[in-house]
């Protein structure tokens, strides 16, 4: 099982969002496994949007995201990461897929609801920059053999 990071941006918080956001994922039959709201500062900031240092938007974007506390949560599921990137849908919210959160829920390219980590890599370095270990829980989920094959289980 692969373990993945969302974080609910400031636009999510202030539009009244984070119940619906978390909600589609829940309903997918991810696990949330670590949740918690946090003020983010440029260190932490400039460490997670290093590879977009040398964009114009770089300065509007660190600040959008310092503008409200943010939540992240730590989902876990088979292929998490990328199960989760396609519930989230493209970057820019007017493109995104309908049935996508950013599809149905946002308008903009920046202002876009959800972070959501890219690839499995950048997972693991992503929940360890925005959560303890002992953040983060282990536990079964009782109806997993309905959600999953045995096979399934195993991976
Ligand atoms: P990026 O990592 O390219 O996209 P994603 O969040 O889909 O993985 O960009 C990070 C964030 O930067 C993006 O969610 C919103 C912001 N952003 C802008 O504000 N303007 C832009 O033109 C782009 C590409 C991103």
């Amino acid at each position: 099982m692969e373990r993945t990071l969302v974080l609910l941006k400031p636009g999510a918080v202030q539009r009244g969002y984070i119940g619906e956001i978390i909600t589609r994922f829940e309903k997918k039959g991810l696990k949330l496994v670590g949740a918690k709201m946090m003020n983010l500062n440029d260190e932490i900031l400039n460490e997670h949007y290093a590879h977009l240092a040398d964009k114009a938007f770089f300065n509007d974007l660190k600040s959008f995201m310092k503008s409200n506390p943010v939540i992240a949560l730590c989902w876990e599921g088979l292929d998490a990461v990328s199960v989760v990137r396609r519930i989230c849908g493209t970057t820019n919210s007017r493109d995104a897929e309908l049935g996508t959160i950013r599809g149905d829920l946002g308008m903009s390219g920046s202002a876009n609801l959800v972070h959501a980590s890219d690839i499995l890599d950048n997972a693991k370095v992503e929940i360890k920059r925005f959560f303890l270990p002992e953040e983060l829980f282990s536990y079964e989920m009782a109806f997993c053999n309905f959600l999953y094959s045995t096979d399934e289980i195993s991976q």
